[in-house]
Parts: C-alpha cells; sequence; structure tokens
C-alpha cells in the first residue's frame, strides 16, 4: 500500500496536466454539494451543510419531536423551516394561513397519494398504484357501510379477545404484552372486513400483514433496503392465503348466476366486483395489503395507547363503563350505540391529541413549483408538511396542554350544545391526527367506531391495570413518529364488580 509520503511525491513527480482531471473531479464534487439550491432560502433546524445534513438527519431519528417544537417556537408567527432525514429534507409550516394554503391547494400542486407512495412504487406495482380502487373503495364503500357492518365486528371483537386475552374466574392479574396484543386483535378485528371469516382469523394471515407493514417502512427508509427485502416473499404468502378465497369467492357467484349479493360484505367481494377484467391474483394480493396497511397500523397503536391511558388513569373506567351499558341497553352493539359514547369519544380524541401517529399532518409531495403567500418559493419535487404536535401541545390552543384530560372535549360537546363539532372525528387545523380537509383520512369514522367496541367491550369484561401503576409508559418517538411503548405490558383479570 502506498504511504501518505508517496502519493504526495506521485503528485510532485506528475506533469500538471495529469492533475486537471483531478482537480476538475475535486470542484465538480464540490460544486455538486455546495451549489445554490432553491431550499438553501429556508432556514434549518439542525446542521445544513451538505454533509453534516446527514448528522441532522441521524438527530431528527432520535429527536424529532424535539427539532420541531424547535422550529414552531422560532417561527410561530408564521413562517416554514426545514428538516433533514436520510434522502430529503422536509419542509415544516407553522402557524394557520400557511398551513391553509398547503391544504386547499389541488392535488395537483401537492398530492397526499404521491407522499404516502413515495419509494413504494414497487411494493405495490405500477398497476395498483396508478389505479388505487381499493382507496377509492375505502373512502366510500368502507364508511357507508360502518352500520351494516358493526355486528360482524363484534362478533370478531369477542373472539379476538378470548382468544388473546382468555378470561378465567382467578382474581389473580394475568400479564400481557401491550403492544402485541392490541395489534393482534385490531388486525382480527379489522380483516372481518377486509378479506371476511375465516382468514381474518388466520395467524399466518394476521402475522404477514404485521409483518409486511415493518418491512415496507424500513425499505422506504432505507432505500437500498429493497435489495435485502422481504416484501416479495410476503406477497407470495399472501397470495397462496388469498387463492383458495377467492376461489370460493368465484365458485358463489359462479353457482348463483353472478348474483354479487351473494359474496360476503367485505372489501374483497367489494375489489371483485371493481378491478378491471385482468386483474391477477398478484395485484389482488398487494391490494390486500395496502387495505391492511392504511388500517391496522393505526388503529391498532391507538387502541394500545388507550388501555395504557385507561390502566394508568384507573377514575376514568367506571364512568366510560357507565355509558357503554347505558348504550348498549338501549340499542345493543351498534353503530348507533357507540355514536352515544361521548365520554369514550372525548377519551379517544385526547389520546390522539397526545399521540397523533405523527407530528407532522398534511404531509405532501409538491408536483409543481409554488410560491406561499409568505413569498417563500417551493420547488416541484419538494417534501412538505405543517405541524401537528406543536399545535396540539400549544396552550393557546390547548390550556394546560401538558395534562391528560379525558373531559376536555366531553366538556365543550356539552357547554356548546354541538357535540359533533367536538367529535374525535372533526378535523381542524388545529386538531390534526386524522389531517384536514378534502384528503383528511377517510377512515376515521370506521377507526372511532371500531375502537369504541374494542374498548367498550374491554370494560365491560375486563379490569386491567399497568404493572407500575398510574403511570404511562413512556412512547417512542421515531423522526415524526410517535409510537406505543414496544414492551409494556398490561395486567388483568376478569371483572369483579
Ligand atoms: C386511528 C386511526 C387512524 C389515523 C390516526 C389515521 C390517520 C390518517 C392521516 C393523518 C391521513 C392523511 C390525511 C392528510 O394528510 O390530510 C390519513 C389518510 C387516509 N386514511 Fe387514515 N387513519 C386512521 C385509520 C384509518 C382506517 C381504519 C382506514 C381505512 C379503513 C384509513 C384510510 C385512510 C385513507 C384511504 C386515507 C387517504 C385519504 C385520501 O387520500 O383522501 N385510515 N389517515
Amino acid at each position: 500500500m502506498e504511504t501518505p509520503y508517496e502519493i504526495r511525491s506521485l503528485f510532485i513527480s506528475s506533469s500538471p496536466f495529469l492533475l486537471i482531471p483531478f482537480i476538475v473531479a475535486i470542484a465538480a464534487l464540490i460544486w455538486a454539494l455546495w451549489k445554490p439550491r432553491p431550499l438553501d432560502t429556508i432556514p434549518t433546524i439542525g446542521p445544513s451543510c451538505p454533509l453534516s445534513s446527514y448528522i441532522g438527519a441521524l438527530q431528527f431519528m432520535f429527536r424529532g419531536r424535539e427539532m420541531l417544537q424547535e422550529g414552531y417556537q422560532r417561527f410561530y408567527d408564521g413562517g416554514m423551516f426545514k428538516v433533514p432525514i436520510l434522502d430529503r429534507w422536509m419542509v415544516v409550516l407553522v402557524g394557520k394561513k400557511l398551513s391553509e394554503e398547503l391544504r386547499s391547494a389541488p392535488e395537483d400542486v401537492f398530492s397526499l397519494d404521491q407522499a404516502l407512495m413515495l419509494h413504494l412504487d414497487f411494493v405495490f406495482s405500477k398497476k395498483v398504484y396508478l389505479n388505487p380502487i381499493h382507496t377509492t373503495l375505502m373512502k366510500t364503500k368502507m364508511s357507508k357501510t360502518i352500520g351494516v357492518l358493526t355486528p360482524a365486528m363484534y362478533d370478531e371483537c369477542i373472539q379476538a379477545f378470548e382468544q388473546h386475552m382468555p378470561l378465567d374466574e382467578s382474581k389473580e392479574w394475568k400479564a400481557v404484552p401491550c403492544l402485541a396484543t392490541g395489534r393482534q386483535i385490531s388486525t382480527i378485528v379489522n380483516n372481518r372486513i377486509i378479506v371476511g371469516y375465516p382468514l381474518c382469523c388466520e395467524p399466518e394471515f394476521i402475522n404477514l400483514n404485521l409483518r409486511f407493514i415493518v418491512d415496507m417502512f424500513q425499505c422506504r427508509m432505507l432505500i437500498v433496503g429493497r435489495l435485502v427485502t422481504n416484501i416479495p416473499s410476503e406477497i407470495a404468502v399472501g397470495r397462496r392465503l388469498l387463492k383458495p378465497v377467492l376461489d370460493e369467492h368465484s365458485k358463489i357467484l359462479e353457482e348463483s348466476d353472478s348474483d354479487w349479493s351473494a359474496l360476503p360484505n367485505d372489501m374483497l367481494s367489494w375489489l371483485m366486483a371493481s378491478v378491471p377484467k385482468d386483474e391477477t391474483l398478484d395485484t389482488m394480493t398487494r391490494r390486500i395489503l395496502g387495505v391492511n396497511v392504511a388500517a391496522i397500523h393505526t388503529i391498532s397503536h391507538t387502541f394500545t395507547h388507550s388501555l395504557l391511558y385507561l390502566a394508568a388513569n384507573q377514575e376514568l373506567i367506571t364512568p366510560i363503563r357507565q355509558e357503554v351499558e347505558k348504550a348498549v341497553a338501549e340499542d345493543g352493539w351498534t353503530k348507533n350505540a357507540m355514536g352515544k359514547l361521548y365520554l369514550l369519544d372525548s377519551f379517544l380524541k385526547e389520546v390522539l391529541r397526545f399521540n397523533g401517529t405523527q407530528a407532522w399532518s398534511l404531509n405532501r409531495i409538491a408536483l409543481k413549483d409554488f410560491t406561499f403567500s409568505d413569498s417563500t418559493f417551493i420547488p416541484k419535487g419538494t417534501s412538505i408538511a405543517a405541524c401537528a404536535t406543536p399545535v396540539h401541545m400549544d396552550p393557546s390552543v390547548y390550556p394546560e396542554p401538558e395534562k391528560f384530560d379525558a373531559y376536555w372535549f366531553y366538556r365543550m360537546m356539552q357547554r356548546d350544545g354541538e357535540a359533533n363539532q367536538h367529535l374525535v372525528v372533526k378535523t381542524s387545523l388545529e386538531y390534526l391526527p386524522f389531517g384536514h380537509g378534502s384528503h383528511a383520512c377517510q377512515g376515521r369514522f370506521f377507526a372511532a367506531n371500531q375502537l369504541k367496541l374494542m374498548i367498550g367491550h374491554l370494560l365491560l369484561n375486563y379490569d386491567i391495570e399497568l404493572e407500575t401503576p398510574g403511570v404511562v409508559p413512556q412512547q417512542i418517538w421515531f423522526e415524526a413518529a410517535v409510537l406505543p411503548h414496544q414492551t409494556a405490558n398490561i395486567l388483568y383479570r376478569k371483572r369483579q364488580s
């Protein structure tokens, strides 16, 4: 190997002309790294130099929440800043004026679909993401049929709890991992109306969906991750599990003279009725996995956070139980009954104020150049979002924002007599866990109904407690995402009173 001294003598002894390509290459590298870019005018939180921004991206992984809070405070009167993530910059808006401009911009200027699909084209394939019928069905059919689907979901709820939190007569507490159990129960209940019974409670199918989300996010974060990803083998497992169900559906159609109403009322049947004729088992599988990605992570995390907050705030259990008992006595386990659970709704809304899935919202990609009213220029291709958690923790919006108050929204519902204006599904620029505007989460009505079914069933049948009573196990912040504690146990036993 050449020593530094030998390298130096190589340069000295070379003809100056031989050095020219070397100097040009260095100059080109410096230019590529330091050339002026349109986003340079937007202030950075964390290091902003081309190379040190990678250190900033690492910082953002572990201090994302604090960095967003810092940006929010610096530009409190309205403005924007950027934070580095591994493969790009994220521009983050502060203040209602600019957030409203982002929210109301048309889809061909700022796109949610493109932001959701970033780096995921290979997971879902062009045919699926250019024709997202499954997303349309989630927005239309799924939300509209909540009432019809609720009894089947409740039926599955009973089975899923019985399987993962079995009860006996003992007064002793039993421990189960809260997140892992919450994920299993939520995914089973959800899939009752995605793929129907019995695939919805097939452990191989449930675990496939739970692994798929994790692997998908890994590919998205580490773009090179797609070289060593499990996604293709997971899609193969999905095809194997879905094929007999699809064959069965086709047989029912044949025997009923193409009477679509003879099929079970679930996403799989709706998809069969809606996809193009040349749809394959492969694309159908990707669609079903995609629906699960939208539905199960969000619901299961919210369910887990909710259990931990309820267990830590035992004084909430009796009033919420009484509310559920009254509604169910009047209307059974129906959408109507779930609509009467105002205190539970207020509790869920407070859980999501503290633990919305992301610290930012209105996540978009610019499909065209755009200039905001404060004259900031955003070039095509920029990732952009609006602050969410900092707004949820702003004392001028929510007095004593750090205090968990399950009655906060309940009091608002009672105070002005317009309960619907304060429900968890009601979005605004001050309440952003479901986004806001025309792209606000279309599954939120469905999610609220399912969460109330699961929590209602739990409270009517179980006592719950934490290993350290009164202390909610610390959530995990990763970049802008908030996750429930990964391993904390929940203690449970049959309801004693
Ligand atoms: C607690 C549960 C949930 C949370 C916190 C949540 C959160 C969100 C958020 C933040 C967005 C983006 C909104 C925006 O940027 O403006 C979104 C979009 C969406 N969500 Fe949810 N979601 C939940 C449950 C669900 C469920 C259960 C489904 C399906 C059944 C679903 C389907 C969708 C769809 C289809 C969109 C895209 C809407 C569009 O393109 O217009 N979500 N969700």
